[in-house]
């Protein structure tokens, strides 16, 4: 894999520096623990699995409120029994990483689907992800279980997010059937728009390393990439109702998604 992208960075003037396994760096979530604890945070939210169940009793005896994410019931049920206290289901359509960290196959279960089985199979409340952009498709969640909603592509374009032109411009305009699951930039499922370094990652029919080293291995990529505003070569995370996104400042993104919400009816 480092053999093509140095070729693949040199053919399109990106940089690549190649590494020894040593150089590569992990992180656990372990680390990042005190830090949450030192800073006295009251939600920790967290996706690609369960915490550690030391990590979580320290938690909890503080009064956190632990958030997990969930692509099946399955993977709804381990983070209940974990002692997770919302979890957050995440459909299919959603932009981004898939949370899920279950099954050797990929959950493909859509929000419409998933959100009634979790919110039947779990005692905690259950937020809904994937396609929330409207009154709409709030009232839809509310309807299937959900107690809140989290969306995620529709803030992309927002003034405030620190998304590149290119990559903005590519969600508002793109189309429900642009976007495909990827494994091509980080070597974990992720949607995104399709583009050029997708399509030629693909093509090369190499075998894509796990997560912690292909991450690491295009990170300089797409930190170029970004800066650069080369939406062909950069990550463009978004879920599948992209293109109902709209630029604008992010309070008027928010103003307009719940307008016309009638919460005591929800
Ligand atoms: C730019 C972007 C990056 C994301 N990164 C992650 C991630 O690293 N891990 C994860 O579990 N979900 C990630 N997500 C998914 C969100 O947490 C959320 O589930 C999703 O955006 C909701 O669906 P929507 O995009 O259709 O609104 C990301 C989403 C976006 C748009």
């Amino acid at each position: 894999m480092q053999d093509y992208l140095e070729k693949y960075a040199k053919e399109h003037a990106l940089p690549f520096t190649k590494r020894t396994a040593g150089e590569f760096r992990f992180y656990s979530h372990r680390d990042q623990a005190d830090l949450l604890l030192e800073e006295d945070v009251r939600i920790v939210s967290f996706t690609f699995g369960v915490l550690a169940a030391d990590v979580i009793q320290r938690l909890k005896q503080r009064g956190v409120i632990l958030m997990g994410t969930a692509t099946s019931v399955a993977e709804a049920g381990v983070l209940v029994d974990a002692g997770v206290d919302v979890v957050v289901a995440q459909g299919y359509e959603a932009g981004g990483h898939r949370g899920s960290f279950l099954q050797p196959d990929l959950p493909q279960v859509g929000l419409f689907a998933l959100l009634p089985q979790v919110a039947d199979a779990v005692d905690v409340p259950v937020i809904a992800a994937g396609g929330i952009v409207d009154g709409r498709t709030i009232r839809a969640a509310f309807q299937l279980g959900a107690s809140g909603v989290q969306p995620g592509t529709l803030f992309v374009p927002s003034a405030e997010s620190l998304a590149n032109e290119g990559y903005k411009d590519a969600v508002v305009s793109a189309r429900d059937t642009d976007t495909q699951l990827t494994r091509a930039f980080s070597g974990r499922w992720a949607r995104g728009i399709r583009n050029q370094f997708m399509r030629d990652m693909e093509a090369s029919g190499l075998e894509i390393p796990e997560y912690n080293v292909h991450n690491s291995l295009t990170a300089g990529l797409r930190a170029h990439a970004r800066s650069n505003d080369r939406p062909e070569v950069l990550s463009l995370w978004a879920g599948q109702h992209a293109g109902k996104a709209r630029k604008g400042g992010a309070a008027e993104i928010f103003r307009n998604l719940i307008a016309g919400i009638d919460f005591d009816a929800l």
